[in-house]
């Protein structure tokens, strides 16, 4: 993997949130949302190629990686709490404009809330291996479960339970490593609430049926969690979307086919990113 730049944080409701900025703050800067229960490294080979072209962000989401989970409020987790977090981190990395937003799965859902919550902030949208409906009953009461279970459980536990739908049989060894030894370092508190605020997350057809930024729909040939049908799909609702499916990798594409996410992402990028101010 390659090395990564030194995290920035800072305080908000009683938890540390922290950040990776790269590429030279001249450039013109692009957001990575990452997924569950997962930190900012599992964009490394993006940073690696993306930062020499733009200022790359990458968060660690509220109680993954070097971000603490804090006090959540009374109510339940909701995704708006990450969606906050992540305006709030945008406005401390000194983001002045609007800006690309990739979201990978669970990072895709905060994209969506950014969206809803922040439009201001969002020039382009990007969802890698991410959906836009609700779960269904099965799939919030699988959630809710986890959530539950998740201290006794613990994370090494809940990462073998993952593993099948997350990557494809035949994927790389190095990128297997990489996802469950994130997942395994996972905070059972933070897989928790994470859970409950998916579980919680509402259906965003109608958003993307209206969307006036560009969008980006990516996805693993043999994703199982968000498939390249579905996903094919509501990028065809989107006024400016398109589509592209990753051959061979499953939905830790980005981990897994890291050459061929880059090169869609780059060209895309190309084509929406404010030109860097000359
Ligand atoms: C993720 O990769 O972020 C999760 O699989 C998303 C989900 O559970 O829906």
């Amino acid at each position: 993997m390659p090395n990564r730049p030194l995290s920035q944080s800072i305080n908000l409701a009683g938890a540390s949130l922290s950040w990776r900025a790269t590429g030279d703050p001249s450039l013109s800067p692009v957001l990575l949302l990452h997924g569950f229960p997962l930190t900012g490294q599992m964009w490394a080979q993006q940073e690696a190629v993306l930062r020499e072209n733009y200022r790359v962000i990458t968060p660690d989401l509220r109680g993954y990686g070097e971000s603490t989970l804090g006090d959540w409020p009374d109510e339940s987790p909701t995704l708006a709490r990450y969606a906050d977090d992540v305006g709030f981190t945008l406005e401390m990395a000194g983001i002045k404009q609007a800006l690309p937003v990739v979201g990978f799965s669970m990072g895709g859902y905060i994209a969506l809330e950014l969206l809803r919550r922040h439009p201001q902030l969002v020039s382009a949208l990007a969802l890698i291996d991410s959906r836009v409906v609700a779960d269904d009953d099965a799939g919030r009461a699988g959630r809710l479960k986890m959530a539950d279970k998740a201290a006794e459980w613990g994370s090494a536990r809940i990462a073998g339970m993952m593993r099948p739908k997350l990557l494809a049989s035949d994927a790389p060894e190095a990128a297997v490593k990489a996802t469950l030894t994130q997942i395994e370092y996972a905070d059972p508190a933070a897989i928790a609430a994470s859970q409950r605020a998916m579980a919680a997350r509402p259906d965003s057809t109608g958003l993307i049926r209206a969307l006036s930024v560009p969008l980006l729909a990516v996805a693993g040939e043999h994703d199982e969690i968000s498939t390249p049908a579905e996903m094919r799909g509501f990028a065809e609702l989107a006024p400016r979307g398109e589509f592209h499916q990753i051959d061979g990798a499953g939905h830790m594409a980005p981990v897994e086919a890291p050459g061929a996410v880059n090169a869609v992402l780059t060209d895309w990028l190309a084509r929406v990113a404010e030109p860097t101010p000359t």
